[in-house]
């Protein structure tokens, strides 16, 4: 059945080549943020921690693994990867983020966590409510993710490259199924809305190429150009055969002229992720230096 409004279904794939992907991506979100999360926690507490969305589960084991007297429920819409190998402190369970069964089942937490879901998000503004409803007091959400379309130094780009083409494409048709892939433009009013005052957006980059001067750009601009050349098909493939129409082979063409284009036009390009650098909680200003990619905290009174 075609994706539709009413039938929503998750646009990835769930497969070994996916799971793979996920795995790398999680090195290269890790490195690059410089660890499991920026929330200032207290991780020599016992915590109680909530990952959603959680996909292969990375995140939540190394969570569990480096704060052995917390406990860490994880779950996603889809079983993957190698939930088996979890420590005995981290559980998984398949639920959809989305319906009041999963969040009536679930008690209260000490941090929710939350990375690059925006794909399978319809209803942010009804997520951050759910998410502060769980928090216990003193409580952090942590939401970090990517906004599309992606960026070139050159701007001529901007109507030449076919890569930002099809992340402008990317934008379009998830809009036409709910999934709004630049949400984190609206995230400071959706906070605000949530209760959350002081919330100052910054956009960081993730890189898609090995573009940068610096040794440390090069390596992360080359695993970012890696982990997109590998997922692109599998992005784009249900938005653009069932929502679009078009045959697998015409969507798998013009992915085939993108990734060379990726690997052999040498662009200057990039993923927006926008975050919160700031907010502010009881009068208390907490400033994330720049470097650090998307952030947006939520911390409970
Ligand atoms: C791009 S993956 C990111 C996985 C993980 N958070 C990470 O950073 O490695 C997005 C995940 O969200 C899950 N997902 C999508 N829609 C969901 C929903 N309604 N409820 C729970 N999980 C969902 C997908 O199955 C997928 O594993």
């Amino acid at each position: 059945m075609p994706a539709t409004v009413e039938h929503p279904e998750y646009v990835l794939p769930n497969n070994a080549a996916e799971s793979d992907r996920l795995d790398f991506q999680h090195i290269l979100l890790t490195r690059t943020f410089e660890g499991l999360h920026r929330a200032p926690l207290d991780t020599s507490k016992p915590l109680r921690v909530l990952d959603i969305g959680c996909g292969t589960g990375n995140w939540a084991i190394d969570f569990a693994k480096q704060s052995p007297q917390s406990q860490v429920i994880a779950f996603d819409v889809q079983e993957k990867g190698d939930w088996a190998t979890a420590p005995s402190n981290c559980t998984f369970k398949v639920a959809d983020l989305e319906t009041d069964e999963t969040w009536s089942s679930l008690g209260d937490f000490d941090f929710i966590h939350g990375r690059f879901i925006v794909i399978g998000v319809r209803d942010w503004h009804a997520l951050l409510k759910r998410c502060h409803a769980h928090l216990l007091p003193g409580g952090f959400v942590e939401v970090q993710e990517f906004c599309m379309p992606c960026k070139s130094l050159d701007s001529k780009d901007e109507e030449t490259s076919k890569f930002i083409a099809w992340s402008n494409s990317m934008v379009s048709v998830g809009n036409q199924i709910k999934l709004k892939l630049q949400i984190m433009n609206d995230m400071p009013d959706l906070m605000k809305a949530a209760g959350i005052q002081g919330v100052d957006l910054k956009e960081f980059r993730m890189l898609t190429g090995p573009w940068m001067e610096d040794e440390e750009g090069k390596v992360l601009g080359r695993m970012g150009q890696q982990n997109l050349v590998q997922g692109m098909y599998g992005f784009g493939e249900t938005l653009h055969t069932k929502i679009l129409g078009w045959s697998g082979e015409k969507y798998q063409g013009w992915v085939d002229g993108i990734r060379k284009e990726m690997l052999e036009d040498g662009l200057r390009t990039w993923l927006p992720v926008k975050g919160m650098s700031k907010w502010t909680y009881e009068g208390r200003e907490e400033t994330y230096a720049p470097q650090y990619l998307p952030i947006c905290l939520i911390r409970k009174s």
